[in-house]
């Protein structure tokens, strides 16, 4: 089983560049099935997830040609199958986001619904509202464990759809299959994250005329059909966060290139209530940290432009580490303080209470061996054991290689003490 051992690191210093943004490239890519045409995706990162969604998009028909590094072109001259893959759904709950394009294309699709993961049950119920306001009949199968979504004979109509939660992937997913309902949709509660903007540029450059994403009343007028594009994906604001947090656990300084200060600004503003220094420069984000007393701050995860649920674990990593107690609250997932325990192996001290985590600072952590509990978690056991004394060795690392692109070379250019090892 492959592992990453960490040697306690010192400061951090020098420069990172931050790949593109792994959910936003995810859902960009669903949305090309939309088409027969080709599309070109730029800034698309080496990453596991995007190979489980290249494996979902070829099951259905599309041709790709990955052979430019970080460029994906594909086209789907016509749907093969209307059955998403089993294995593929479990590996990657992501592969829901090819529902909405299906069913704009071709009017139906029989997705085996997805297992829930650590963070929670994850159900699709409001991507299933969203379809059934579209027009189209939900059957689910529990012998069979799948859903069937089809469109009646006249396709889908577009109707109002009330989000009870501004669910990221609901959203997506009900985008994407109005844009080609006849007549117009709102989505209200609509999620705000950058990725659905980015996600909806994608849409209008193929044709669609989808009007205010990024608020949180999305407006749709249906068009017949979509052709190609070529489009640069934005950069992920969850790996800006994750070496923002690295300067500033290991008191180092790191500039982050290709970081849009627009999409963390929560983190910004937190690190600053701890005495973290960040500037704005032109070529990115600026985060200094040395020879400075940190303070403890309260974390509450909220939807963009809350404080993002995705930066909950590493900033807990961070927060073990300064002058005085923090609470943690985490509002978006039920179950996402799986990294407790293993913080707690490495001498943190955490105590869950509900859904808080009172983190006390000033702890002196030591290196353990613990487990990578999902993507972001895995994250904060790297940025915890770059800070603690002796060797931090992590298992189940297929986890962090999901969404972060060269995680171990980033680290190691930056002076982190890390390496790989594959069994
Ligand atoms: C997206 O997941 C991201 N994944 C997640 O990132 C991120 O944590 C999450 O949004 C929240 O920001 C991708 O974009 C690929 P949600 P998604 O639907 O769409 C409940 C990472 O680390 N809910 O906004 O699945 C759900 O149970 C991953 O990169 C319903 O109740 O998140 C959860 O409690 C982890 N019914 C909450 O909403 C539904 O139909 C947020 O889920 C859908 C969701």
């Amino acid at each position: 089983m492959a592992r990453i051992l960490v040697n306690n690191s010192g400061p951090l210093h020098g420069e990172v560049e931050i790949s593109g943004a792994k959910n936003s490239v995810l859902p960009l890519l669903a949305a090309t099935l939309m088409t027969e045409d080709i599309c070109e995706i730029e800034d698309v990162p080496d990453l596991a997830d995007v190979s489980v969604m290249k494996k979902m998009l070829r099951k259905y028909g599309a041709e790709i040609d990955d052979s430019v590094h970080g460029i994906i072109r594909t086209r789907t001259p016509e749907i093969v199958t209307f059955e998403g893959d089993r294995d593929l759904v479990t590996e990657m709950r992501a592969s829901l986001f090819t529902m909405g394009p299906m069913l704009a294309r071709c009017g139906r699709i029989v997705m085996p619904m997805p297992g829930g993961c650590t963070i929670g049950k994850r159900p699709i119920d409001l991507h299933l509202k969203g379809f059934r306001a579209l027009g189209a009949k939900v059957t689910e199968d529990a012998e069979k464990g799948t859903v069937t979504v089809e469109a009646g004979p006249e396709g889908l109509s577009g109707d109002a759809i009330y989000l009870d939660f501004p669910s990221v992937g609901a959203t997506e997913n009900i985008l994407m299959a109005a844009v080609l309902a006849k007549g117009t949709t709102i989505i209200e509660n609509a999620a705000k994250e950058p990725e659905i903007i980015d996600l909806a540029n994608l849409l209008n450059k193929m044709g669609a005329r989808i009007k205010s994403a990024g608020t949180d009343m999305i407006r749709i007028e249906g068009v017949e059909s979509l052709s190609g594009c070529i489009h640069q994906a934005i950069p992920d604001r969850i790996e800006t966060g994750t070496f923002m947090l690295a300067a500033a656990i290991t008191r180092g300084d790191v500039l982050i290139k290709n970081a849009l200060p627009g999409h963390v600004r929560p983190i910004i503003a937190k690190l600053k209530e701890c005495n973290v220094d960040i500037d704005i420069a032109p070529e990115g984000i600026y985060v200094d940290a040395r020879d400075k007393e940190l303070v403890a701050t309260d974390i509450k995860t909220l939807p963009f432009p809350g404080f993002p649920t995705d930066i909950q674990s590493p900033f807990m990593a961070f927060l073990t580490t300064v002058k005085g107690q923090s609470v943690v609250r985490e509002t978006v997932f039920e179950n996402r303080f799986m990294h407790v325990v293993e913080l707690n192996r490495m001498g943190a001290d955490i105590q869950i209470e509900n859904r808080e985590a009172i983190v006390p600072g000033g702890r002196k952590l030591h290196g353990a061996k613990v487990r990578a509990t999902d993507l972001r978690a895995g994250a904060a056991m790297v940025l915890a054991g770059l800070v603690a004394s002796g060797t931090t060795e992590i298992s189940e690392i297929y986890h962090i290689e999901r969404g972060y692109e060269d995680f171990v070379g980033k680290f190691k250019a930056l002076g982190a003490d890390i390496m790989k090892i594959d069994d």
